[in-house]
């Protein structure tokens, strides 16, 4: 179901104890200051998930996220973390395909279609990630980048399964830069994936996904980001780790 949210990726950040800080005031804040109905998300490492958790607990519009999980159900695999655990710990969201997971640990389609049918098969949402490098767009590459990555990610789902998932647009020039994608940019991208599930499905499953942009969003451009019809909200980096920021990007819906 379409809603407008802001996600917050801790990425590996923060000791137990800053986390613990930043949740509480990131709660604390958004009640007493935020008026709209935008679902927040945080996605903390997961030694932090079940500490967030019990400081979400019951707070209206708030959701713990993960980074990641395993395509595998349980088992011989050290260091992965299952999709039934992290249901276990509260967990409602999982980002699928982040563009670091991508580049840093070779995790291709193939492995990411495997890791949103899990997360659906679990019960959990996946935030799917797309988005092109610089060099790509340069060479006007963009759209079949993004294309490649949202049909050999997403499209083996079911019209059923994939009004489960919501999909972040984050170009990678744009991560960690500073250089945010231009409102039109962003428009114009996020038009188009609308435009894809269109086509595989129909007009009113395109319409009813949640499409978030990534990429140095900043209290100073969210509003004009968020304005734009085809994107429903974003998912945060650095402007997540400080509760000021963040909860002034959730209130510029
Ligand atoms: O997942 C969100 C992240 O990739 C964006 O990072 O620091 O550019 O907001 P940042």
């Amino acid at each position: 179901m379409r809603k407008n949210i802001a996600a917050g990726n801790w990425k590996m950040n923060l000791t137990l104890d800053e986390g613990q800080k930043l949740a509480s005031e990131v709660i604390n804040m958004a009640k007493g200051e935020v008026s709209n109905d935008a679902e927040i998300i945080l996605i903390p490492p997961f030694v932090h998930i079940t500490s967030v958790e019990k400081l979400v607990g019951s707070a209206a519009n708030v959701k713990v996220g993960a980074q990641n999980c395993s395509d595998q159900g349980s088992g011989a695999y050290t260091g992965e973390t299952s999709v039934s655990m992290l249901k276990s710990a509260g967990v409602s969201y999982v980002v699928i395909g982040h563009s670091e997971r991508r580049e840093l640990f070779g995790e291709d389609n193939a492995l990411l279609a495997a890791k949103t049918k899990a997360v659906l098969d679990g019960g959990l949402k996946p935030i799917y990630c797309c988005g092109e490098k610089l060099e790509s767009r340069e060479a006007e590459q963009h759209f079949a980048v993004n294309k490649e990555q949202i049909e050999e990610g997403l499209f083996g789902l079911s019209k059923e399964e994939i009004l489960n998932v919501v999909i972040a647009y984050e170009p990678v020039w744009a991560i960690g830069t500073g250089v945010t994608a231009s409102s039109d940019q962003a428009q114009e991208m996020h038009a188009y994936i609308r435009g894809l599930i269109a086509e595989k499905y129909d007009q009113e499953t395109a319409d009813s996904i949640s499409i978030l942009y990534g990429g140095s969003v900043k209290p100073g451009n969210a509003q004009e980001l968020f304005a734009q019809p085809d994107v429903d909200g974003g998912l945060v980096g650095g402007a997540s780790l400080k509760s000021r920021d963040f909860v002034d990007i959730i209130k510029s819906f």
